[in-house]
C-alpha cells in the first residue's frame, strides 16, 4: 500500500469523526438535529452510521485540516475541497447532513451529503470520483450490512442513503445503496460475491421504475449462476424510508419475499411494449428481446429464457435461433 493512498484514508476518517464531532457540538447543531428527528432517526442509529454535519461557511474544512500546501492538496484530492477556475479553494460540502461511504473494510472513502433546507440544490451531493472512491463499484451500507450477518442470504439494493439507514433502524440490515448512479454489473458481481440472493426495491415513482429497467440490463451478463436477481415495486409515491416508517419491517419484508423473478420481470416488461395477439407485436417482441438474449451467458439459464420468449411468440426455440444466432446454426 503506497503511503500517499494510505494517508488519503487518514484524512478521510479524520473529517468523518470532524462532521460527527460538530453534529454534537457545533452551536448551529439544532436545525441539523431537529431535521433528522423529523425523519424519524434515533440517536442511537445516527452513532451507529456516524452521520455527521457539514457547517455553514466556505472553509471549515480548509481551516481546520488544511494547515499547509500539502495538506490541502490531500483535501482536494479526497474530493472535499473543490478549486475553481479562479484559484480559489473553497468546502465542497456546506450546510449539509454527512452521510460516510465506507469500502469493504470499513475505511471511509467518500460521503453523501444532503441539504435540510428545502431551497437548497442539489438535494444530494456526493463526494467526486477520486483515488479511493469509484461510483460504479461501491454501495453505501455493504461493510455494515456484512459486519451484521457474515452469511447473508439476501441483500436489498435501495435508492438512498435514507432508505438504508431507516431499515437498519427497522431490524432490516441487509439494504445496500448504489451512490446516485445506476446499478453497474460491478456492483453486482460485488453484492453476489456476499449473498447469493439479490433483490431490487427501487421506488415506486416513476424515476424507480426506469431505474429498474436499467438495472436489469446491466444485470444479463450475470444471469444463470448459482444465484438469483429478483425485482421488488413499492407501492407509487413510497420508498423503503416511507413505507417501513408507515408500515413497519414487517410490510416492508413481505414485499420483498413477494418479489418478482428476473425472467417474470424481464418478460413482464416486453409483453407491456407489443399487442401480443398479433403476428406484428410478437415477432416485434422478439425483435426487441434479441439484443438482451445476446448478452445472457450461454447455459441453462438462457435456455430456458428462449424457450419461454418462443413460447410466448408462439414459435419454436429452433426459430427464434436461426435469428438471433446466426452464428450457432450448422453450415
Ligand atoms: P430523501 O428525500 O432524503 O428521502 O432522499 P431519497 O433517497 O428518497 O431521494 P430520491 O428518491 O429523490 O433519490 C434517491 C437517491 O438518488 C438519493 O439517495 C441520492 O443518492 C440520489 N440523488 C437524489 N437527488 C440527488 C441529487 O440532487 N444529486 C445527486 N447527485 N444525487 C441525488
Ligand atoms: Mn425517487
Ligand atoms: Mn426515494
Ligand atoms: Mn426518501
Ligand atoms: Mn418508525
Amino acid at each position: 500500500q503506497n503511503p500517499a493512498t494510505q494517508s488519503l484514508y487518514d484524512l478521510m476518517e479524520k473529517v468523518s469523526q470532524y462532521y460527527k464531532h460538530q453534529l454534537l457540538n457545533h452551536p448551529q447543531r439544532q436545525v441539523f438535529v431537529d431535521y433528522l428527528k423529523q425523519r424519524g432517526l434515533s440517536s442511537q442509529t445516527i452513532d451507529q452510521f456516524d452521520i455527521g454535519m457539514a457547517p455553514d461557511g466556505w472553509d471549515n474544512v480548509l481551516r481546520t485540516f488544511g494547515g499547509n500546501q500539502q495538506m490541502q492538496q490531500q483535501l482536494l484530492q479526497g474530493g472535499l475541497l473543490i478549486d475553481n477556475e479562479k484559484g480559489r479553494v473553497y468546502d465542497r460540502f456546506r450546510k449539509r447532513l454527512m452521510f460516510p461511504i465506507r469500502d469493504h473494510r470499513g475505511r471511509v472513502i467518500g460521503f453523501g451529503g444532503r441539504v435540510i433546507d428545502p431551497e437548497d440544490t442539489p438535494k444530494y451531493l456526493n463526494s467526486p470520483e477520486t483515488p479511493i472512491f469509484h461510483k460504479g463499484t461501491e454501495l453505501y451500507g455493504l461493510f455494515r450490512a456484512r459486519k451484521s450477518n457474515r452469511r447473508l442470504q439476501r441483500v436489498v439494493i435501495v435508492e438512498g442513503y435514507m432508505d438504508v439507514v431507516a431499515l437498519a433502524q427497522h431490524g432490516v440490515n441487509n439494504a445496500v445503496a448504489t451512490l446516485g448512479t445506476a446499478t453497474t454489473a460491478d456492483h453486482l458481481r460485488k453484492l453476489l460475491r456476499a449473498a447469493p440472493e439479490v433483490v431490487f426495491c427501487f421506488d415506486g415513482d416513476r424515476a424507480g421504475r426506469d431505474a429498474a429497467w436499467r438495472a436489469a440490463e446491466n444485470a444479463l451478463p450475470l444471469l444463470g449462476g448459482n444465484h438469483e436477481l429478483k425485482f421488488c415495486f413499492l407501492p407509487d409515491g413510497e420508498d423503503p424510508d416511507s413505507l417501513v416508517n408507515s408500515q413497519g419491517a414487517d410490510a416492508f419484508n413481505q414485499l420483498i419475499e413477494n418479489a418478482q423473478s428476473f425472467s417474470d420481470f424481464f418478460f413482464n416488461q416486453l409483453l407491456a411494449q407489443v399487442d401480443a395477439n398479433s403476428i406484428d407485436g410478437r415477432a416485434r417482441m422478439i425483435e426487441l428481446a434479441k439484443p438482451h438474449l445476446k448478452q445472457i451467458p450461454g447455459g441453462v439459464y438462457r435456455d430456458m429464457i428462449e424457450q419461454r420468449l418462443a413460447e410466448l411468440a408462439k414459435t419454436t426455440v429452433a426459430t427464434l435461433n436461426k435469428h438471433i444466432d446466426p452464428a450457432s446454426q450448422p453450415p
